[in-house]
């Protein structure tokens, strides 16, 4: 029998236009991209971060200069991490929502006010707080006490609702946190002001290891198995993708992005009606830079296919640390978009 298939699909895609629509829903533009920031207690810090190059922790004095430049090249959306001194460790991670202690807190307050139309998201969790550096709080035979946890990281999430922010996004990957951070926010009257993004498939990975350097978060000892998922495991990843659905998650977030275009396209196809986020972790930063520094590839073409390939599985939005560089391309080539076709040859 003959079908269309017979003649060919090589016919005209030298054509930027015909290229370009044969790649549909894989434009990049600003409100494609979320830009995360580590910020530090020291007000006028700066601090580079030696695992991930042209990264640096901020003090808030220095955050409005740092992002505006990037806002004017239309960012508009940032998530926010705190990285508070060692000294205010504890086991429950109490600094994490002391305006005096998290520098996230006052970061908020300034960014609202330096930046109103730019949409300010943070990071929910205890790991940056506690003195063992575990993401929840732990029973005393050093186990996750999943219950405990999800009450801590309601009040964590309240704290920075009423402090400003417009997302919180628990990373935690308890049991049952959507649904206590949902219920406290909707309790306290945020209910239809602050949205939830869920760290919904968040995967046990090597790629957060130069994170754990810029938020000073790893372990002190164990490791996240207990909570963070099996790199192999697909069924229990759509599982915890379903579990946040039914708990009320506003978005989902698959993490870390590239290696998990599968866990992507299967929740996006099981759950249209959310936006999919995609993490382009610490790991995944440092490897691209640094082969593009090994003279392997020219850093922007590499980077673009890997968005690319990202918004094709399924995502919406991609938080990357490369959003300054992204959007300084888009306003320099006075591309709206970036394409595959006009950035790959
Ligand atoms: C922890 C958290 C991690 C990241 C975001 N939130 C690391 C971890 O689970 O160890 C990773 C981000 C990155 O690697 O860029 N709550």
């Amino acid at each position: 029998m003959t079908s269309g298939a017979n003649f060919g699909i090589h016919s005209g895609y030298s054509h930027p236009t015909l290229r370009e629509w044969q790649q549909p829903n894989t434009s990049i533009g600003p409100s494609n991209l979320m830009y995360p920031i580590f910020i530090t207690p020291d007000v006028d810090g700066e601090v580079e971060i030696a695992s991930m190059p042209g990264v640096k922790r901020w003090g808030i004095n220095k955050l409005v200069t740092h992002l505006k430049p990037v806002v004017d090249n239309g960012l508009k959306s940032v998530l926010l991490f705190g990285v508070p001194d060692e000294t205010v460790k504890d086991e429950v991670g109490s600094a994490a929502d002391d305006p005096e202690r998290s520098p996230v807190i006052p970061a908020i307050r300034v960014l609202r006010k330096a930046f109103p139309d730019l949409v300010i998201a943070c990071d929910v969790c205890l790991c940056g707080f506690t003195s063992h550096g575990h993401c929840g709080i732990l029973t005393s035979t050093g186990h996750i006490d999943n219950d405990k946890s999800t009450k801590r990281l309601a009040e964590v999430a309240l704290s920075y609702a009423t402090a400003g922010c417009h997302i919180v996004a628990p990373s935690d990957m308890m049991d049952g946190r959507i649904l206590a951070i949902k219920t406290s926010l909707r309790q306290a009257g945020f209910g239809n002001k602050v949205s939830v993004l869920s760290y919904a498939a968040k995967f046990a990975s090597c790629f957060y290891g130069p994170f754990r350097d810029a938020a000073a978060s790893a372990p002190a000892f164990g490791d996240r198995k207990a909570y963070q998922l099996p790199p192999g495991s697909s069924g229990l990843a759509i599982r915890a993708v379903d579990r946040d659905v039914s708990e009320g998650a506003d978005f989902l977030m698959v993490k870390p992005a590239m290696i998990y275009l599968d866990i992507i396209k299967t929740a996006k196809d099981r759950h249209p009606q959310l936006p999919m986020f995609a993490y382009q972790v610490s790991g995944e930063y440092a490897t691209i830079i640094n082969a593009a520094k090994a003279g392997l590839y020219d850093l922007d073409v590499a980077l673009s296919e890997v968005l690319v390939a990202l918004r094709r599985a399924g995502t919406d939005v991609i938080i990357t640390y490369f959003a300054p560089r992204i959007l300084a391309k888009l306003n320099q080539d006075k591309a709206k978009y970036i394409y595959t076709s006009s950035i790959i040859s």
